[in-house]
């Protein structure tokens, strides 16, 4: 079965939604709810991942394969969008196997995909060429997407987001989470001049995101306008760690707002995005369109 998941005229514009926050005062918040484009693959992913699988339908790949945590919203969408394309997946998994019965990997298993488990310190070998090699070798040959599906191809798919996004709407901030950087690469390389791009790191010390991203920017071509920043306050406890802070942002946003919420990612940024209000970081009378990544998969497991 080979599907058109990603030929049938993308997503279009994901829905743009007034956020009335009460701490917002002078400054008019607004979402992108990429979580709304598709059941399953769903936010950043289907950005990221689009011309990943395109390009390894096109040149003929058996399978996929790419790596994540246990809980990874990468490899959910992976393997979802695997399965309807006829793309077999296989899925490198930090971590032991025990971890093959959680909700998001058994779901991952249902829609074919093989899981591969290894230890952290192997899993820290995830780029490494001679690893890479080796790995074929065990699950057979395919094409290799890096952890959190962010490369080139990614910020190429994120960028039309932005530019479709900055067709219509014309922020002063564009507000995101990030892990491995990819999305932010990609908004730093579609928007509109002048538009700020603030980046809020989920994990501690998320310096080394500085040069992942420069490298995306610079490995996909694109000129470096220094249109983003990253922010280092947002990680709450670092990355998979959820305080009582989080949980109880994800209530309230649920009530108040029925706004669904990731404890690991949208949560974490909502927390972040009231502290800089308060702060008054931003400049009176601007913009901030944050965008909703998704990752609500996540939560089944992570929120018991
Ligand atoms: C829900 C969600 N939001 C944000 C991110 C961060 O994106 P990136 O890894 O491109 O920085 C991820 C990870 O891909 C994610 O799953």
């Amino acid at each position: 079965m080979v599907s058109n998941l990603f030929q049938s005229g993308g997503t279009g514009l994901p829905p743009v939604e007034l956020l009335s926050l009460s701490c917002a005062r002078n400054i008019r918040v607004k979402l992108l709810r990429t979580d709304l484009i598709h059941p399953l693959v769903s936010g950043n992913k289907w950005y990221k991942l689009k011309y990943n699988l395109l390009a390894a339908q096109d040149q003929g790949y058996p399978r996929v394969i790419s790596f994540g945590g246990a809980y990874s919203n990468h490899i959910h969408a992976l393997a979802w969008a695997g399965f309807n394309m006829g793309l077999e997946t296989v899925g490198i998994i930090r971590g032991e196997p025990e971890y093959a019965e959680n909700p998001t990997l058994r779901d991952c298993q249902r829609w074919g995909m093989k899981l591969h488990f290894v230890d952290r310190k192997t899993y820290r070998r995830r780029s490494d060429a001679e690893y890479l090699q080796q790995l074929l070798e065990v699950v057979g040959p395919g094409y290799i997407v890096p952890e959190g599906g962010s490369n080139r191809l990614a910020v190429k798919g994120v960028a039309e987001l932005a530019e479709a996004l900055c067709s219509s709407e014309s922020p002063d901030y564009i507000l995101l989470a990030a892990g491995t950087g990819g999305t932010t690469a990609g908004f730093a390389a579609g928007v509109a001049d002048g538009i700020r791009v603030l980046s809020v790191p989920v994990l501690k010390q998320g310096e080394f995101l500085r040069d992942d991203i420069a490298r995306l920017l610079a490995e996909s071509g694109v000129a470096d306008r220094h249109n983003w920043q990253l922010d280092l306050e947002g990680h709450f406890g670092g990355y998979g760690r959820v305080c009582a802070d989080v949980r109880s942002c994800i209530e309230r946003f649920g009530l108040q707002y029925k706004l669904p919420l990731d404890p690991i990612y949208t949560a974490k940024l909502m927390l972040r995005l009231e502290q800089l209000l308060a702060e008054e970081y931003f400049p009176s009378g601007s913009e901030v369109m944050v965008v909703h990544t998704g990752g609500l998969q996540g939560a089944r497991s992570l929120l018991v």
